[in-house]
Parts: C-alpha cells; structure tokens; sequence
C-alpha cells in the first residue's frame, strides 16, 4: 500500500475512532468487531492504536469468538509487551520504522552536511610511567563504579550452541568468559578497597543483559557455579525483549510464519541497555551510593580486563563523560572509526562510524583517497572496541531527557533496486555505542587506545570464516582468542623482566597464529603492570613450550627457569630455580572432527597434559 493511501485509512479510523461511537470504528475490520467482546478495555485501546497505526491486517483473519479465543488474549499480550518495553510504545516504534525505512528507501546519508576530522583523546603506551600513573588512578576509583555486561547476542557467527560467555577462555585452566569477568571484577574491588582503604569493602555492582536466547543458561551458568564467588545479590540480570519486525515500507508489522496469533520479532540490538538500565531505576539508586562510573562490555573479550584500570584511570583524569575504548585500525578495516563529526549548522559529535560509512564519507568531504592510512601506518580514526566509560551523573541526565532511547538504523536487504519488496521481514536496531549521538557538543566525549595485543581478542566468527578472512586481518576467533591471552601474557612478563622465548607460528583451523609460551594467572595473582613487576623477579625465564598457570595472589617468581609445566595453586609461594618436564602438549584437532567437544573444535587444538609439576595447598 502507498505511503498516501495508507495515511487515508488511518485518517479515517482516526474519525471513526474519536467519533464517541462505542465500537463503530472498529467497522473498518469486522473480524476484529465481532471480537471485542473477547478482550478487555486495555486490550481494546492497544486495538485501537494499532489501527491507528494501519495494521489492520493483524486481525483480518481472526474468526468469530470462541474459536481460539485464549491465542487472541495471548496476541495482546504480546502486543502489551512489545509496547512497554519500546520508549514511547509501539505506535512510536511504527512510525520510526516508517521514517526510517522512507530514508533508507532514498538512500538518504545519515551523515548529509557533516565533515569528519580526528577527535582528541588519550593513547596509552603499555608499561610507561604515565600508563603506571593511569592504572593506579584507575584502581583507586575502581571501588565507585558499577559493570553493565552485553550478553543478549545471538553468537550467529560463531555458531556455538551454547552461550558465549560459557565458553573457556582458554584452556589452559578451562576457565570460563563469565568466570574471568567475575573473578576481574572481584579483585578491581578487592584492590581499590585496599588502595582507598575503604573499612566499609564498596562491593561492585555487575549487571548482565540478557535476552530470550541467553536469560536462562546464563542464569543457569551462574547458579551451578555459586556466582563464581560473588554475591549473588551483587549480580542483576536485564532482559532485553526482541522488537516486531515489518514486512514493508509501510512498516506493515509481520506475522510469524508458523503463528498467525504471533508477530514475529527479532531482537533489536545492544543498545537497548541504556533504556533498560533507566527503566530499572538502578542508575539512581547507584549514584545514591556513591557509584560514579558505568563500564559496559561485550562477552567475549578474554583481554579486556587488562586495560580497565588505565581506561578508567583517563576517565577520572580527563573527567570524560564518556570513553571509548579503541585500538590502532589499519584503513578500511571491519572496525567502525571514533570520528569527530562537525555539521554546517554548527552541530558536532564524537561517534564511532561504521567502516563502510567511513570511506565514503571522507571522500564525500574533500578527502579524495579516502580511508587511508597515515604516517603511522594506522587510520589516524582509532578503532573502536565497544567497551564504553561513562560517568554516572552526566549519564543519568542525558537519560532523564531521552529515557534511554538510542538512535535507530533499519538495514532491509530489498528484492530489486525498486526498493519496494524485502527478501525477508526487517527491523529496526539500535548499538550501545550510538549513545553519545544526542549529547550536546559540550560533553566531554574522548577515547583511549590501546595496543590490540594488551585490550582486544574477540570470540565472534566460527572456524571457516575466520580461516577465510584476508591475511593480517584479525580472525577473532577461538583459536585468536586463546592465542591472545598466551600471548598478552607473556609480553607483560617479558616487559616485567623475565626471559620469555619467542613464539613460534602455527595454524590451527585454518588460521596461522603466534603460539607463546601458555601463561596464564588469576585476576587476583595482578590487575596492573605494578602488581606483575612487584611479584616478578628479572632472572627468570620460560621457554616456549612451557606452560605456567598462577592462582593465587602471592606467588612470586624469583629465579624460576622454566622449562615445561607449572602450575602453582599455593597460597604463598617463590618459585625458585629451574623447574623441568614434558610439560603439555598442544594437539592439532580437526574443527569437523566430532569426537571432540564443541568448545575444542572451535579452537582447532587441545591440550595433552603429559607432564607437569603441581604446587598445591599443604
Ligand atoms: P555481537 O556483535 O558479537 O553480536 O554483539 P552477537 O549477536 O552476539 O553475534 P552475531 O552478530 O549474531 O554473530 C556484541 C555484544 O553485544 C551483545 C552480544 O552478546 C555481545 O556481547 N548483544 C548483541 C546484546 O546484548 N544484544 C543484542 O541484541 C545484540
């Protein structure tokens, strides 16, 4: 139906509707007439303004009451659903999607009128006296901030019939993505309480949004594993709900294909964390305690932790509003760019743009190589890792005006160029990082970068793909998630002092990766480069095929030579003299092969343990 015509229909349910006639104005769908008696008044009000909004066709085949009355009261009550839990209802909704969708029909730039330039911030060089300066910043403040974990993701890419932060991080330890980020969190809080000497221990709030698809196995993961040690009053889950999808440019809403009772919905994205930590009132209940920073995170980067402290320490000593995290990008690179947006009429902002808007962009406005590298040899636009810091007051009132609502996109993939059919029913989305899109150009807004090797190693793309991906290009894969851990590791040891052996090259899957030595420790053993040189003493050193686990907070290394596996779990230990055996063994895996577990295959190794040398509690 034309955009015009659809608008006189409306036009005139709209008189029929606020004629003062009972139920004359549902005349216009005489299966729905017959039904009114079936619903109750909230139900028929939502009735109305789906009309109102053209769609009818939502009833037009609902038979004569009494037959499948009971799905018709569960139709409403998904459309309740859906209407609560958009900002402005589902009337608001439609009639963005009809806005959106007119705009992406024309082809319209989001970005008309705007000049790209780079914005300032902060980058961090790992182990110097002002990243060492950062962190302890960092940590001191860490007591007063609350963590918002993204976990609503589907995981298509990867394919992993579980939920993603199940997965072992590495497997060294078998350690899992929610138990790393727990046992993080629980010793930022130990160490800044102990830092700020804080008699009364802050706890840190950790929240995790959810969805349909992850709500009950992360619920699940969590009570079986006693919350990983936290209380689990700390950890709040949001559920995030999915929005209808459309079938058209009229943003007809589409029915499920195999419940005609049901309109299909997908979910809408990351960026519904902002409008669902407003609604849930935490934001202030925060800020009455104290709390004055939010740090939100994806669920599978194994890395991250590692450069909270000094992010969070440029947050408090730039007193940005909001921090992007991001990495060095090379040009034209699958990562969207922080960008400084200036418009004619004098707006600005400091977003990320999406790679494929980036090149166009720059070319559109006078840049004519568009997406190039520059004298670094990187994009001079950091790339952006979606880990955000945001200050909690500016936060609360920027929320306060919009209610959490994100800018929108719709991506419909269309039959032919006419652009008036769609290959599959589309939806609006929203991302997380978006957020400072209506914040006034007198936010502080930056970003900190890091090196990709010390704060970024996604978990996102199955086997194949990741071995498709062009050279020099990052797999984020499980096999580059692992290997990064190693790898991060062994280069802050080696910073700290110890002799740590060169990595060799592999290919596990398809993917040819840096094998280090397999260092890993606990949260606890060091959060920060200082706690790495306190307990580390410069003779030692490790060779390539050994393996070394930490545990525990007070372990030192003293003059430990490495050759092998040790793993030390005691309390109070000094590792002292050389430490040599078979040690463990990494073994290729085919990732087809199903005699292996899942979480296995998806590495392309695994690890024989032959040999080791175990330091336990006495
Ligand atoms: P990803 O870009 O990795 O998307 O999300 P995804 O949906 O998990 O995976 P694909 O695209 O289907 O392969 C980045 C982060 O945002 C969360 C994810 O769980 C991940 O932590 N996310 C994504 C949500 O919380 N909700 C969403 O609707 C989408």
């Amino acid at each position: 139906m034309a955009v015009a015509a659809a608008a006189a229909v409306a036009e005139k349910l709209s008189e029929l509707i606020f004629s003062g006639d009972d139920d004359g104005w549902a005349a216009a769908v005489p299966n729905l007439q017959k039904n009114l008696t079936v619903l109750s008044p909230e139900q028929i009000e939502l009735a109305k303004m789906l009309l109102l909004e053209g769609q009818k066709h939502l009833f037009e085949h609902w038979p004569e009451p009494g037959v499948d009355d009971g799905k018709k009261k569960d139709f409403f009550e998904q459309v309740a659903r859906l209407n609560s839990s958009y900002p402005g209802g589902l009337s608001s909704y439609i009639q963005n999607a009809k806005r959106l969708l007119a705009d992406s029909k024309v082809g319209k730039n989001p970005y008309d009128g705007f000049t790209p330039s780079v914005p300032s911030g902060q980058v961090l060089t790992f182990g110097d006296a002002d990243f060492i300066r950062l962190e302890e910043a960092g940590i001191k403040e860490a007591r007063k901030s609350a963590f918002v974990l993204v976990a609503g993701g589907l995981g298509e890419r990867l394919g992993y019939k579980g939920i993603k932060l199940a997965l072992p991080i590495e497997t060294t330890t078998g350690r899992c993505f929610m138990q790393h980020y727990v046992e993080s969190i629980l010793a930022l809080q130990e160490s800044s309480c102990r830092l700020a000497q804080d008699q009364h221990q802050s706890e840190i709030p950790l929240v995790i949004m959810t969805s349909d698809d992850t709500h009950t196995p992360t619920i699940k993961l969590l009570e079986s594993n006693n919350y990983f040690g936290m209380k689990s009053t700390q950890v709040i889950l949001l559920k995030q709900e999915k929005v209808a999808c459309l079938d058209d440019n009229d943003a007809t809403l589409a029915l499920d294909p195999n419940d005609k009772y049901k309109i299909q919905t997908k979910p809408h994205g990351h960026g519904d964390v902002h409008a669902l930590l407003y609604s849930s009132g935490l934001l202030n209940k925060w800020k009455q305690e104290g709390i004055k920073w939010v740090l939100f995170f994806q669920d599978t980067n194994g890395l991250l932790f590692k450069a909270i402290p000094a992010s969070l320490g440029v947050s408090v000593t730039k007193g940005y509003h909001v921090n992007s995290l991001a990495v060095p990008r090379k040009a034209k690179e699958a990562i969207g760019g922080i960008t400084k947006l200036t418009h004619t009429d004098g707006r600005s902002m400091v977003i990320n743009v999406e790679y494929n808007q980036l090149d166009p962009l720059l070319r559109a406005t006078g840049h004519a190589d568009g997406d190039v590298n520059c004298e670094t040899g990187f994009s001079p636009f950091p790339g952006n890792i979606n880990q955000l810091i945001l200050e909690l007051e500016p936060y609360i009132e920027e929320l306060n005006k919009t209610r959490g609502a994100i800018s929108e996109f719709v991506n419909p993939k269309y039959k032919d160029s006419t652009k008036t059919a769609f290959k599959s029913s589309t939806r609006l989305e929203c991302m997380m990082q978006d957020y400072p899109k209506s914040l006034s150009p007198s936010a502080r807004v930056g970003f900190t970068v890091m090196d990709t090797w010390l704060g970024y190693a996604p978990v996102k793309n199955n086997p194949e793909d990741a071995a498709k991906v062009p050279k020099g290009n990052p797999y984020h894969s499980a096999t580059s998630g692992e290997m990064a851990i190693y790898k991060a590791n062994s280069i802050i040891l080696k910073k700290a002092g110890v002799q740590i052996a060169d990595p060799i090259t592999d290919v596990f899957n398809g993917q040819e990766v840096e094998v280090w030595p397999r260092v890993t420790w606990n949260p606890k053993w060091a959060l920060t480069f200082s706690d790495v040189k306190r307990k580390v003493n410069e003779a030692c050193s490790v060779s390539q095929r050994s393996t070394l686990v930490i545990n525990n907070s007070n372990v030192i290394l003293d003059t430990l030579s490495l050759d092998g596996t040790l793993i030390a779990n005691e309390v109070e230990v000094k590792l002292a003299g050389a430490v040599q055996n078979k040690g463990w063994v990494l073994q290729h895996v085919d990732h087809k092969d199903s005699s292996n577990p899942e979480e296995i295959r998806i590495r392309g190794f695994k690890i024989q343990k032959v040999e080791q040398l175990e330091l336990n509690h006495v």
